[in-house]
């Protein structure tokens, strides 16, 4: 089970869920380089466990995170983000192979919110407020935010915040769709593991097999993205979880799935 011991993140993992919680406080959970590679760390951890069925990414009540660590951003040069290309190892969330949810409460600004936009499902507190402020900073969002932003949101809302890099509530993002739903604040860990746990006892391959075939949406052209969904539909049938599905069906019965 992957619960090694971290700097900056708790993981625990319970009935085939790893929650994997930024545990950062005092820099309201900023990503810094050293953080983002214990995630990386975790996420591959977690891909490679069999215990593992879906993945929980939170941070804490006040904040799911403050972004990009600024104090970090301020000794970065161009020749040391080309070298060592740091934003590039954030993409460890949304090069997961199983399911990650974010638990959203409190801020998730800038990185945070890009963290956010790379995990599957957004689940948020319906007081949670997010911003992509980098322009504020003379940046721009630079993990993903821009891209992944127009998609979800659409082109008119996704520049108007990110010109304006205006704060926008929990109400908002799921009006936009960003979110999949909104919770009690004190409920938004709980709900995003009861998710995550229905999710988890789904049969394991078909779960990593439907998302590898929904990035394709993203990444692919129609036809190579529909062809792609037809041959991993077929390379399910050699899987015993698809002769268990169809069996259970047929016999009236719960199929009791060995993740195989
Ligand atoms: N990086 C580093 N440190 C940060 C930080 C960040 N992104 N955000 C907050 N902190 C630190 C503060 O400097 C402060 O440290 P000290 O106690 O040592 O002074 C501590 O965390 C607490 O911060 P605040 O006093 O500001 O706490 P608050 O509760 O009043 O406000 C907040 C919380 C609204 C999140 C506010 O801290 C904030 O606006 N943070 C910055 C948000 C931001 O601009 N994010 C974009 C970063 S750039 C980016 O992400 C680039 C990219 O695309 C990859």
């Amino acid at each position: 089970m992957p619960e090694a011991a971290y700097q900056n993140l708790d993981a625990q993992c319970a009935d085939r869920v790893l929650t994997v919680r930024l545990n950062r406080p005092q820099a309201r959970n900023a990503l810094s380089n050293e953080l983002i590679g214990e995630l990386a760390a975790a996420l591959r951890q977690a891909d490679d466990a069999p215990a593992v069925g879906c993945i929980v990414l939170t941070g804490d009540e006040g904040c799911f995170s403050a972004g990009a660590d600024i104090i970090e951003l301020m000794g970065a040069s161009p020749v040391s983000m080309i070298q060592r290309a740091p934003i590039a190892l954030w993409e460890c969330v949304s090069q997961t192979r199983k399911p990650v949810i974010a638990a959203v409460r409190g801020y998730a600004l800038g990185g945070g919110l890009e963290l956010a936009l790379m995990c599957d499902i957004i689940i948020a507190s319906d007081t949670a407020r997010f911003a992509l402020p980098e322009i504020a900073l003379g940046l721009i969002p630079g993990a993903g935010g821009i891209q992944r932003l127009m998609r979800a949101a659409g082109k008119a809302r996704a520049m108007e915040l990110l010109l304006s890099g205006r704060r926008f509530s929990a109400q908002e993002a799921l009006a936009m769709g960003l979110v999949s739903q909104l919770s009690p604040d004190a409920e938004t860990l709980t709900s995003a593991q009861a998710l995550a746990q229905a999710i988890a006892h789904q049969p394991l391959t078909a779960v990593m097999a439907l998302k590898a075939a929904a990035r394709q949406a993203f990444e692919a052209p129609l036809s190579a993205a529909l062809a792609s969904d037809r041959d991993l539909f077929s390379l399910l049938f050699a899987s015993a979880d698809a002769r268990e599905g169809l069996n259970a069906f047929l016999e009236r019965r719960e199929p009791a799935f060995r993740h195989a």
